[in-house]
């Protein structure tokens, strides 16, 4: 018994890195999975499905169910065909792991429209596209009378949920994909659909292109290799369960560790029963500042 038997996912950019560890690690478990991988390079050009065809079969060798994947993940039509082709092959579909992504990492002041344009695309983009069509067929699924728990996990990065400088593109898109699935979350769980996010830390081509990290990755020989991408999948394997206990949440997953991020909230304050001055205001904050 595997823990998600007879379960239909997507998983996408699962031709590599991480995603290509969910896909497997899914289809051990029991899943029909779509190995969807557009292919291209790290900053996301070009395009080669023979790493996402290679997936579909290693799985199917291992005796597992799979179908592959071409689609774009931000692109509108695209993202329609990639949760079709879930219906078209196995007859349903219950989970998205919306994983795709590329990096062009530039400080504010160099980087280009293109940059930033093609980094959001793919993430923010790229997560809201497969999310609304599995919705919008979820929703129709539960209207006719079709209600078990379906449930989608999205990618987000420390990079972005705790601000690292030269990737302000790539963390305002990491960050929305946190805030995206806390609030669609919210929406979905009439239809009973569960929504959570992962912030992983593994070693993979992307993580690699950055300078300094392939030495701190490497594996030890003889001892836990805690930078594997394999680590990843069983958090996303088990929100990705009918009965996942949780929705609306966010986990940093690296090697062993498994930690919940907690939310924006309100912090320290100041009150007034009139309109400020802006000299009274500057004079009440002041005690707030941050020492840097
Ligand atoms: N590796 C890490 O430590 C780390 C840290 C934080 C976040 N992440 C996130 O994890 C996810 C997986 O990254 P990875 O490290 O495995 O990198 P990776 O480059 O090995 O895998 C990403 C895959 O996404 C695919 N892809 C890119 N754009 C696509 C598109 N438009 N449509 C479909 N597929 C597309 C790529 O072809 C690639 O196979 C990404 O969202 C990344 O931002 C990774």
């Amino acid at each position: 018994m595997g823990t998600l038997d007879g379960r239909v996912a997507i998983i996408t950019g699962a031709g590599r890195g991480i995603g290509r560890e969910h896909a497997l690690f899914f289809a051990n478990e029991g899943a029909k999975v779509v190995v969807n991988d557009l292919g291209g390079a790290n900053d996301g050009s070009g395009a080669d499905i023979s790493p996402a065809q290679q997936v579909v079969d290693e799985i199917r060798e291992a005796g597992g169910e799979a179908v592959v994947n071409g689609d774009n993940v931000a692109d509108w039509q695209g993202a329609q065909r990639l949760v079709n082709s879930a219906i078209e092959a196995f007859g349903d579909l219950d989970i998205l792991v919306n994983n795709a992504g590329i990096l062009r990492d530039r400080v504010l002041v160099n980087m280009t429209e293109e940059e930033w344009d093609a980094v959001i695309a793919v993430h923010l983009k790229g997560h809201f596209a497969p999310s609304r069509w599995a919705a919008a067929y979820w929703r129709e699924q539960h209207k006719a009378g079709v209600t078990k728990a379906r449930n989608i996990v999205h990618t987000s990065s420390t990079s972005g949920l705790f601000a690292n400088p030269g990737q302000a593109n790539y963390g305002a898109a990491k960050t929305g994909i946190a805030t995206f699935s806390q609030i669609i979350a919210k929406e979905l769980i009439r239809y009973n659909v569960k929504s959570n996010t992962i912030a992983p830390g593994a070693r993979t081509r992307l993580t690699l292109a950055t300078p300094g990290l392939e030495n701190i990755m490497k594996p030890v020989e003889g001892s836990f290799d805690q930078w594997d991408p394999a680590n990843i999948s069983p958090l996303v394997a088990y929100l990705s369960t009918a009965d996942c206990a949780f929705t609306g949440e966010t986990f940093l997953v690296q090697g062993g560790n498994v930690t919940m991020i907690e939310s924006w909230a309100r912090g320290a304050g100041v009150d007034s029963d009139a309109k400020w001055a802006v000299t009274d205001l500057a004079a009440a904050l002041a005690p707030l500042a941050r020492k840097s």
